[in-house]
C-alpha cells in the first residue's frame, strides 16, 4: 500500500544546482532544462539541477537534450534509452508533468522551461532511472506467452484468420514503457496488489489470442478485487499512452469476458 508521507531521504532538497557554460552561450538560442538528480552513493537527498542547452547545437527531442547534457556538461547524468524511435520503451519519464517518451517528445512543444522527473511513484535507482523490477514481476505473473495444449507438431505455424488477428490490435503495439501504470492513481495506491494498466493490457492480448487455449484460466486468475477491479476507469492511462493505445478500454473488455464466464 502507498505511504502517505515521503521517506525523509526522498524529499527533494530546496537547492537547485545550476550547471552551464555561461560565457559560451550568451546570446545563443538557449533552453533551460531542470532535471531531477539523485545518487544512491551520496548520502544526500534528491535535488533539481538546472542545465542550459544551446538549441542550435542540439537535436529536437527531449532525449537529445539529455544526451547533450551527458556528453558535454555532466557525464554522470543517468537515464535509460536505446532505440531513439519510440519502440523500445526505455526512455519513459515525466516531462513537464506528463509521462512521455523522451525520444519522441519535441522540445518545441514547450514554449517555456522543461522539467524532467523519473516516472512517478516508483523507487528510483539513480537520477531518471526508476526500478521496474516490481512492474516486470507483475507482467511475468500473467504468463505472457502462448499456451496451446493442442500444439502437436511444433514445427507448424499456428494459423489465424485475419479477423482473429485483428482482435490483437490495440495491444500488440504496447512497448511496456509503463507510462500508463505510473499515471494511474489506483496503481499509486495499490501498486503491490493492483496489476496496473500496462500489465492488464498485455493480459488482454493473450486472452484475445485465438491460438491460446488457456483463456478461462487466464480470466479466472484475474478475477480478483485487487489485481483487476482496482481499475476505476480513471483513464489517465489512456490519456498518457505515448503509443495512442487505450488500456482503460482493454481492462473493461477483460471485465466483460469475466462476466461471460459467470
Ligand atoms: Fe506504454 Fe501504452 Fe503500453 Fe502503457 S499501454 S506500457 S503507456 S505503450
Ligand atoms: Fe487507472 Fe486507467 Fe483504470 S488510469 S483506474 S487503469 S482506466
Ligand atoms: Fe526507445 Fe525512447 S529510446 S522508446
Amino acid at each position: 500500500m502507498v505511504a502517505f508521507t515521503l521517506p525523509k531521504n526522498s524529499v527533494i532538497q530546496k537547492k537547485t544546482v545550476r550547471k552551464t557554460i555561461d560565457k559560451e552561450i550568451i546570446g545563443q538560442n538557449i533552453k533551460k532544462i531542470f532535471v531531477y538528480r539523485w545518487n544512491p552513493e551520496k548520502n544526500e537527498n534528491p535535488y533539481i539541477e538546472e542545465f542550459h542547452i544551446n538549441m542550435d547545437e542540439c537535436g529536437p527531442m527531449v532525449l537529445d537534450a539529455l544526451i547533450t547534457i551527458k556528453n558535454t556538461i555532466d557525464g554522470s547524468l543517468t537515464f535509460r534509452r536505446s532505440c531513439r524511435e519510440g519502440i523500445c520503451g526505455s526512455c519513459s519519464m515525466n516531462i513537464n508533468g506528463t509521462n512521455k517518451l523522451a525520444c519522441t517528445q519535441p522540445m518545441s512543444d514547450f514554449k517555456a522551461d522543461i522539467h524532467i522527473y523519473p516516472l512517478p511513484h516508483m523507487k528510483v535507482i539513480k537520477d531518471l532511472v526508476p526500478d521496474l523490477k516490481p512492474a516486470y514481476a507483475q507482467y511475468a505473473s500473467i504468463e505472457p506467452w502462448l499456451k496451446n495444449e493442442k500444439q502437436g507438431d511444433s514445427t507448424k505455424e499456428h494459423l489465424q484468420t485475419p479477423s482473429q488477428r485483428e482482435k490483437l490490435d490495440g495491444t500488440w503495439e504496447c512497448i511496456l514503457c509503463f507510462c500508463c501504470s505510473t499515471a494511474c492513481p489506483s496503481y499509486w495506491w495499490n501498486e503491490d496488489k493492483y496489476l496496473g494498466p500496462a500489465t492488464l493490457l498485455q493480459a488482454n492480448r493473450w486472452i484475445k489470442d485465438s491460438r491460446d487455449t488457456k483463456t478461462k484460466e487466464r480470466l479466472e486468475n484475474l478475477d480478483d478485487k485487487f489485481k483487476l477491479y482496482r481499475c476505476h476507469t480513471i483513464l489517465n492511462c489512456t490519456m498518457t499512452c505515448p503509443k495512442g493505445l487505450n488500456p482503460g478500454k482493454k481492462i473493461a473488455e477483460i471485465k466483460q469476458e469475466i462476466e461471460k464466464l459467470k
